[in-house]
């Protein structure tokens, strides 16, 4: 008779513990539905933006969405990025000097410029004593390409308008910058985007088309 309630006892128990995880797991899994959604959300939301107020960007803004493109994954985790942040207005004439691509983008809040140090070598992160890496066939165009992809995402998020315009490798779009900027050699502006909170109603385009996408084959 003791043997069978305390039987019962762990069964109960089981039980228990079964409906918490059960309770715990659709929480966790409304959780991340959720947390899917805003980031799926942002994603389909990002556009194209290049007419800005003249509202300014707070400094703790800019530092997040910095902090998101940096998060962004390299190729053997060379990071091979330096972001120059400008918000100077006075100065952007300079900056695009003779770059016709850039003109009508004098109104931005602020101009970020990713460059890449294509030289850059480290000693694998897991084993510092192992000899350095370098980002091995150019590869580091895919890493910026991530980073800038990164920081239009976070302006997104912010209700901030942004658009990639390309510098690298056109030379009329590198040589203003790496002069104004005084980039040493080794240091590629790689891509340019201007940033402030949308003056228009840009939307988002949809892009989806359903015989681009295939599976197990072409
Ligand atoms: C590598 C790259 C270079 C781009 N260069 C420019 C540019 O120089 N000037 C510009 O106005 N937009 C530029 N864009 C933005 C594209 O024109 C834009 O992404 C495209 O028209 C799709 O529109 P969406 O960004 O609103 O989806 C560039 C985008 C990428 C990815």
């Amino acid at each position: 008779m003791r043997k069978s309630i305390l039987g019962l006892a762990v069964v109960l128990t089981n039980l228990a513990m079964l409906a918490a995880s059960c309770c715990s797991n659709s929480e966790s899994n409304a959780t991340a539905v959720n947390s899917a959604d805003a980031t799926i959300n942002t994603i389909m939301q990002r556009k194209s933006v290049r007419s800005y107020t003249s509202d300014t960007i707070a400094a703790d803004v800019m530092e997040r969405m910095l902090r998101a493109a940096v998060a962004a994954p390299s190729g053997m985790d060379v990071r091979p990025w330096h972001i120059v942040v400008m918000t100077d207005k006075s100065k952007y004439d300079e900056l695009f000097a003779g770059n016709f691509n850039m003109e009508k983008f004098k109104q931005a809040a602020a101009v970020v410029i990713f460059c890449a140090d294509t030289t850059v070598t480290r000693p694998p992160r897991e084993n510092p004593d192992a000899p350095a890496v370098t980002t091995p066939n150019s590869i580091w165009r895919d890493d910026m390409g991530a980073c800038t992809e990164n920081f239009l995402l976070a302006a997104e998020a912010f209700g901030l308008g942004a658009v990639w315009t390309a510098c690298y490798p056109f030379h009329d779009r590198m040589d203003p910058v790496a002069a104004y900027l005084q980039l040493p050699g080794n240091i590629v502006p790689y891509s340019i985007v201007p940033v402030g909170y949308p003056a228009g109603d840009e939307q988002p385009k949809d892009k989806w088309d359903e015989s681009r996408i295939h599976y197990e084959k072409f």
